[in-house]
């Protein structure tokens, strides 16, 4: 993927502000908690940027005439957008949904989401196989490689309103670990070992 816009990086503009990561524990207690671990082991957003992982900050209270959104969609190559409101009275299969999302796995194209209203957990896999737990909250906007293992939670407040965005025409399918035989999962993987390529 090309990323003209140094996502994150531009000091003193919104888009520097970070999102919160930390690696998590491996405790039974439910999803929805944050899983820190003790002491918290934060992670930044350089070490989130080498697993190929992006993020902007933006305003989503104009995300409907935003120019800097209208901007990365267009840099970027976001043609399709749509808006996902994950709540138990306006989901259906709610609780059938939120499992599937929890369940490791891994796209063929970038996931991509902007989160519009509440807040949510994106975790990825670095690559020593550690869980990162991701907090997205209002304003974030996430570019998840293809071919990362991942899973997706709401946090206990149980709500969140998110814009899906992609490349053309959207393909959801998601393949649960194990899926390393990918061409994407191969070429992720490789991409690990050398971040230029
Ligand atoms: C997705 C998130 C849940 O695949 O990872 O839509
Ligand atoms: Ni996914």
């Amino acid at each position: 993927m090309t990323l003209e816009l140094s996502p994150g990086v531009e000091p003193g503009d919104a888009s520097s502000q970070a999102m919160e990561a930390w690696y998590m524990d491996d405790s039974e207690e439910d999803q929805r908690e944050p899983h820190r671990l003790v002491p918290n082991q934060p992670v930044s957003p350089d070490r989130l940027r080498e697993l190929g992982v992006f993020h902007w900050k933006l305003n989503a209270d104009i995300y409907e005439t935003d120019p800097e959104l209208e901007l990365i969609r267009k840099e970027q190559g976001y043609s399709y957008m749509d808006i996902i409101s994950i709540h138990k009275d306006t989901l259906a299969n709610y609780e059938e949904k939120l499992k599937m999302f929890f369940e490791e796995h891994l796209h063929l194209d970038d996931e991509i989401r902007y989160i519009l209203d509440g807040q949510a957990y994106f975790d990825v896999r670095d690559k020593e196989e550690r869980w990162i737990r991701i907090a997205m909250t209002k304003g974030d906007l996430i570019t998840l490689p293809a071919g990362i293992y991942h899973r997706f939670t709401l946090d206990r407040t149980n709500y969140t309103k998110a814009m899906r965005l992609f490349v053309g025409e959207p393909v959801w399918k998601a393949y649960n670990r194990p899926a390393d035989d990918f061409d994407i999962r191969q070429k992720y993987v490789a991409s690990l070992q050398d971040p230029g390529a």
